[in-house]
């Protein structure tokens, strides 16, 4: 294990009905002028609008709103929010949504006290030096940003979809109410299972030795996830999965907790973002195709993390198997589960071909090769999306 620093400094409220504390929470903490951030509507069909609308008057709040902020969350929707917060002096930031509300709101929060463009962070040319307060009531659980410091965001004019990470973009507080999850769409519920799946296996295929307390948790909400993401596709409603889904997304990927000493992959997310910044499609829908073409193209690295995923998570009987066969049926296994969920499984599935295939490549590397369980190069990301279409 290595030698580590953990920090998170997000406040959680869990459970049914603890959307309504949401006043309390503004009260407390003294704001006055908030900055309301949500998606294309569907907290207003779900009835999430009034109730924080109704709260936030009732301690007073002055109310701002930025609304549409889209799937894939732009550039330009971020650059208004900076510009409301300017002329109003917002003293929060609220977002009530999904992931993509979520990071629009903390790159607002972060772009707010930054004299150059936002897009700046993005592309690593500025760092982080401050950001506003953020709260945020989350409606689907799938990224872990109400409780970590990312925020992805894409520039549509350039094509381009990318990622920062802050200590300062951390939320001050996530109401995490499962109940407001029920009216998830199976696709979108989907979507969430795939991505946090995929954030255990950007951390849980380390070359880190000695790390057997961090694998077994990243192990226990894999299978948490697969056993209670099939009942909730079934019974949207049913409390207890889309509770232990909810706290499932928001452990696998805030701030590091489950990986603490060990070193980190997420090569395939910074492919997938390529793929999504030029095709629009849902970042989980990449996920799902892109990654058991990871594990195939990796796994011969370390073989025996492969065969204990195979084992421990999948319960791939290793009797009589080579290490090849057992690794092998554990990557079947994971592309097997996101086919049986519905997700989608090649690159054509989502009308993709091989037009843009160098472009993306290329653009994944723009800062260097990515991953660290085998580092890939510009050739290697493009095999893997070749294996992928
Ligand atoms: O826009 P509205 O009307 O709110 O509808 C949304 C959207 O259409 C809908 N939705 C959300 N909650 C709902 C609901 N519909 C009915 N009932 C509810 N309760 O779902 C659709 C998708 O929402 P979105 O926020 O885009 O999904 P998700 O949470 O999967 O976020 C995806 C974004 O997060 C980024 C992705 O790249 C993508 O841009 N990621 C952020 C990460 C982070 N901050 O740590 C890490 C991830 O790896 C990921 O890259
Ligand atoms: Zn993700």
């Amino acid at each position: 294990m290595n030698s580590f620093e953990f920090q998170n400094p997000t406040r959680i409220l869990f459970g049914a009905g603890m959307a309504d504390q949401l006043g309390e929470q503004v009260k407390s903490g003294g704001w006055k002028t908030v900055l309301l951030v949500y998606g294309g509507g569907s907290i207003k069909k779900m009835g999430l609008y009034d109730r924080v609308i109704s709260q936030l008057q009732q301690v007073g709040a002055k109310i701002v709103e930025l609304p549409g902020v889209e799937p894939n969350p732009r550039v330009t929707t971020v650059r208004k929010g900076i510009d409301l917060c300017r002329e109003e002096g917002v003293d929060l930031i609220l977002a009530v949504g999904g992931g993509s509300v979520l990071d629009a709101a903390k790159a607002v929060a972060v772009g707010v006290p930054y004299e150059g463009d936002v897009w700046d962070f993005l592309i690593r040319k500025a760092q982080i030096q401050g950001a506003l307060p953020l709260g945020t009531v989350l409606t689907l659980s799938a990224t872990g940003s109400e409780m970590n410091g990312n925020s992805v965001i894409t520039n549509w004019e350039e094509n381009l979809k990318k990622a920062f990470g802050s200590i300062h973009a951390f939320p001050k507080f996530s109401i995490l109410d499962p109940t407001l999850t029920y009216s998830v769409p199976a696709d979108q519920t989907v979507n969430g299972i795939v991505d946090m799946m995929s954030h255990v296996f950007e951390q849980y295929f380390s070359s880190t030795p000695d790390t057997p307390l961090q694998e077994r948790l990243c192990e226990s909400i894999l299978q948490t996830v697969i056993e209670n993401g099939e009942i909730a596709l079934m019974e949207p409603t049913n409390y207890a999965a889309r509770a232990n889904i909810m706290l499932c997304g928001t452990y696998a990927l805030n701030g590091g907790m489950i990986s603490v000493g060990m070193q980190n992959d997420w090569a395939t997310h910074m492919i997938e973002h390529e793929v999504s910044a030029i095709y629009d499609i849902a970042h989980a829908a990449g996920l799902a195709i892109l990654f058991p073409n990871w594990m195939k193209y990796v796994y011969r690295e370390r073989i025996d993390r492969f065969v204990q995923f195979a084992v421990r998570v999948w319960q791939v009987d290793p009797n009589g198997k080579s290490d090849e066969e057992i690794a092998l049926a554990g990557i079947e296994a994971t592309r097997a589960y996101f086919s049986r969920i519905g997700a989608p499984t090649r690159l054509a599935d989502m009308g993709i071909g091989e037009e843009q295939l160098n472009r993306m490549a290329t653009e994944t590397v723009r800062f260097g090769t990515v991953g660290s369980f085998k580092p890939l190069n510009e050739q290697d990301v493009k095999a893997i999306l070749q294996m992928s279409l």
